[in-house]
């Protein structure tokens, strides 16, 4: 069974479990994490109040503290979210500590409904798909705007759930079918969504032409314990 959250404020109410979660949140912290991790970076701890961040970062002050509020670096902060940050030379060898205004608060809520939680971006899809094809029961988490559905991470969802059925036979949810059909609509990633056009606003336009490639980086994130780590493919 594939079960699309399309936003990560859907997952508060649910009981159940699942074997596996995938986490989305195209702009862009997922596609920051999946380039920080493919880029050197030893871990990232993903965190969804500033002032935990701020904490951490107290007690552990060589690691790099990062994030955005409102798509920008939080004052005091060594790095946004701008996956472009997050070059070889500034991430390679170091610890990284995120806090997003969804990405980051998805994959906490991920990890209390599913053992195996990976990070997924346009950047890694097909790497994931691999990985994710080993399970029969997944949640596909979008992390959305609070309640608001994101028309990008629907779209990888949607290209995430056409792979996996391409390979195996899933039943869907019908959020799931809703992701399939956008996806199967356009069949290439539409950047013109509302976050899209927010981010060109505030000069951000190469952070969304950049969270659109396919497949740059063949690694997929996963979640061990409070940090998050590379799973490199061979
Ligand atoms: C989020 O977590 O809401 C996003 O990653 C925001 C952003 O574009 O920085």
């Amino acid at each position: 069974m594939l079960t699309t959250f399309l936003t990560h404020n859907e997952l508060d109410t649910i009981s159940y479990t699942f074997q596996a979660a995938i986490v989305i949140d195209v702009l862009r912290a997922t596609s920051t994490i999946v380039t920080a991790l493919s880029n050197g970076a030893r871990f990232v701890i993903p965190v969804g109040k500033i002032e935990e961040a701020v904490d951490i970062k107290r007690i552990h002050p060589d690691l790099i503290l990062s994030g955005e509020r409102n798509g920008i670096k939080p004052q005091g902060f060594d790095l946004g979210n701008s996956p472009l940050e997050y070059s070889e030379e500034v991430v390679s060898g170091k610890g990284i500590i995120l806090t997003t205004s969804n990405g980051t608060k998805a994959i906490q809520k991920a990890k209390k409904i599913a053992g195996n939680v990976y990070i997924a971006a346009f950047l890694n899809i097909s790497y994931v798909v691999e990985q994710l094809s080993a399970y029969e029961n997944i949640a596909i988490i979008c992390a959305g705007n609070e309640s608001e559905v994101s028309y990008e991470d629907t779209q990888l969802a949607g290209f995430i759930i056409s792979k996996l059925t391409e390979c195996k036979r899933y039943s869907l949810s019908d959020s799931s079918l809703i992701a399939l059909r956008t996806w199967e609509a356009i069949r290439r990633p539409d950047f013109s969504g509302t976050h899209s056009q927010k981010l060109i606003e505030l000069g951000f336009g190469r952070d969304v032409d950049f969270c659109q490639k396919i497949d740059v980086f063949p690694s997929v994130p996963i979640c061990k314990g409070e940090r998050i780590v590379r799973n490199l493919i061979k």
